[in-house]
């Protein structure tokens, strides 16, 4: 077995390195791929975002244009590792600016922060103190919630509630609106200065002994924020849809598409596969803006999960005239502090998009997932994916076989017109170079 490494984040950037290639036995080469994709000036930026870095990892940084939200245009900026994701989303944002755009609201923003304590009593007791207790987290963490107050922001409320199946396990859900930053420093700060008190107050309003005192467990944010939820809507009448209908008459293409929606409400796995589609859009935004991804992920998807089972997260609405697409999705999204502010591009990006307040952006973002949403299901429903897909996904293959310029120019016109997949480009290629 391999030694452990000691004083790993001790070790400078270069020794970092060697240590790796030289444990991992890897190609010395690698130290150069590394060094390449440092920064040639900004390179103390990036050391600070996370540890132990050897490199910056590069994804693309695209632009989607033509959203139409709420009457307002927008050029969204994605960061995507997947060809035809930015390519649908603009095609998709295209048609809807020219019918109607994307209708967005932002139906509340409230985040959550628990504490949870144990306490051998029906946490019923505590239940005559929710003013006191109110007053309390308020109270205690005035320093820390001022200029959040001042923006509207701060603690709105709270619930005492037990935990489930786990015996003498109580929590307070406290409601927060964290103004226009995701607010994860802002609430957990909040919550492990407020823990403490609640036990204190707990303690002595219940006149409990030492052994039956009320003891804190842990103390963080909640990542579930069903209140802080979006609604992106887009309409139409059915006649409008015949750009995506391919061989279909714009009414046959409306019945396959609520087809495919209504599939995707009742079957889990489906559901989850139209529902990544609609994450290619909000996750590149995400990413792009330098918010939380994974926040963003584990947030939505146990918000699909809130019904009987995993379901979509877009419905459809068809009359004999009109097409209604509906999502609705929590989004926690900040415009100030974090990555948003001290990644360059990040703070690009937040420029391109005019600045958004922390809602502004969750309206993008949801409509950025339901462009992608409907291209998807859009196809699936007439050519496949395929088609589109693999023909992006072509230059990348290419790439992979270390395809010089001219081979490209040859095997994309031979691919113009035939189903490409990787060992036919691969073979072909094979044919080409003997
Ligand atoms: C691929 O990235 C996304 C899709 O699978 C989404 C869907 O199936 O709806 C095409």
């Amino acid at each position: 077995m391999a030694q452990l490494i000691k004083g790993f984040s001790k070790l400078s950037r270069e020794e970092k390195v060697q240590v790796l290639i030289e444990q991992q036995k890897l190609a010395p080469t690698l130290s150069s791929t590394f060094s390449k994709y440092l920064h040639p000036s900004n390179q103390h930026l990036f050391n600070t975002i996370s540890e132990n870095l050897i490199s910056n990892y590069l994804l693309p940084f695209s632009l989607a244009p033509n959203f139409l939200i709420n009457d307002r245009l927008y050029i969204v900026p994605m960061v995507i590792e997947e060809s035809s994701v930015v390519a649908a989303a603009s095609k998709a944002a295209t048609f809807w600016a020219n019918n109607g755009g994307f209708k967005t609201s932002v139906i509340d923003t409230v985040k959550n922060g628990q504490i949870f304590f144990s306490l051998n009593t029906d946490i019923s007791t505590l239940k005559p103190y929710k003013n006191e207790l109110l007053a309390l987290f308020q109270s205690v963490t005035i320093d820390i919630t001022k200029n959040m107050r001042a923006r509207g922001g701060g603690i709105i409320d709270f619930e005492l509630l037990s935990v489930d199946k786990v015996a003498h396990t109580h929590q307070v859900l406290i409601k927060f609106k964290t103004g226009d930053s995701m607010g994860a420093n802002f609430i957990n700060t909040c919550l492990e200065t407020i823990s403490p008190h609640l036990i204190h107050f707990i303690n002595k309003k219940l006149n409990l002994k030492k052994e039956q005192q009320a003891e804190h467990i842990m103390s963080i944010l909640s990542n579930y924020t069903p209140e802080c939820i979006v609604e992106c809507k887009v309409y139409c009448p059915i006649e409008k849809l015949k750009p995506y209908a391919g061989e279909y008459t714009a009414h046959e293409f409306a019945k396959r598409f609520k087809m495919a929606v209504d599939i995707a409400v009742n079957d889990p796995y489906r559901a989850v596969t139209h529902n990544k589609g609609i994450f290619n859009g909000v996750d590149a935004v995400v990413l792009a803006t330098g918010n939380d991804f994974r926040a963003v992920e584990a947030g939505a998807q146990a918000y699909a999960s809130r019904g009987k089972r995993y379901s979509s997260l877009t419905a459809v609405n068809l009359s004999d005239t009109h097409f209604e697409y509906t999502l609705q999705l929590p989004l926690a999204l900040g415009t100030v502090g974090g990555l948003t502010n001290s990644h360059p591009l990040a703070q690009a990006a937040i420029n391109i998009l005019g600045n958004p307040t922390a809602t502004e952006l969750m309206e993008i973002t949801a409509s950025a997932g339901m462009a992608n949403n409907f291209g998807a299901v859009a196809s699936l429903v007439t050519t496949g994916i395929q088609k589109g897909h693999m023909k992006l996904h072509l230059v990348n293959i290419l790439n992979t076989l270390g395809a010089s310029d001219e081979e490209k120019e040859t095997v994309n016109k031979h691919f113009k017109a035939t189903v490409v997949s990787f060992s036919m480009v691969e073979n072909y290629l094979n044919e080409l170079r003997k």
